[in-house]
């Protein structure tokens, strides 16, 4: 009698076991389902044509310069002015602009050397001025950024 009843339940242990070892891959298949690509998707809104491998250097820094500025011809300007054309641009002059007094008075016409020492720290090169950025003092990254301003507000 004993003996028939111990082997009644073991059809349902191994079901038992079963369906947990069945549960717990399940649970395993659910985790892993995460890809963060937050990345990309930052930096494909700064430049939607090109893919994140394709950034030239100088596009890269410039990132942390579009949230202030663009580039093109005829957009707007944002909280600091429109680049377009600052080769050779006098310093405080786009039109629909309000710059600083200090930026206004500095007589600057913009050039590679110019603009190598703003980007080095605003701040020191026209005091005043109302940008609002820290300063590249790398002297590569200098280059790559000027390289890219001057094909991109030609
Ligand atoms: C937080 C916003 C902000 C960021 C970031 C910023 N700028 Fe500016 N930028 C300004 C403002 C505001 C002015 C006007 C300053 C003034 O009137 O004193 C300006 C002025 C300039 C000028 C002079 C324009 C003119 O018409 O004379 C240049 C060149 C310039 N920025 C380049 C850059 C570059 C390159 C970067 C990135 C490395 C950058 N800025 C980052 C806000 C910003």
């Amino acid at each position: 009698m004993k003996r028939l009843t111990k082997n009644k339940y073991v059809p349902l242990i191994k079901i038992l076991l079963l369906l947990t070892v069945f549960i717990y891959s399940c649970i395993d298949k659910t985790e892993k389902k995460e890809t963060p690509i937050y990345e990309e998707a930052v930096l494909n809104e700064t430049d939607k044509k090109e893919p994140i491998k394709k950034l030239s250097a100088g596009a890269k820094l410039f990132i942390q310069c579009a949230a202030c500025h663009n580039l093109k011809k005829g957009e707007p300007n944002k909280v600091g002015p429109n680049l377009n054309g600052i080769f050779g641009r006098k310093a405080g002059s786009y039109e629909g602009f309000i710059y600083s007094d200090a930026l206004k008075v500095s007589n600057i016409v913009w050039d590679e050397n110019h603009i190598r020492n703003w980007l080095e720290k605003p701040s020191d090169y026209i005091p005043g001025t109302t940008m609002a950025f820290i300063g590249i003092a790398n002297k590569e990254q200098q280059d790559a950024l000027i390289k890219y301003l001057k094909e991109e507000t030609k």
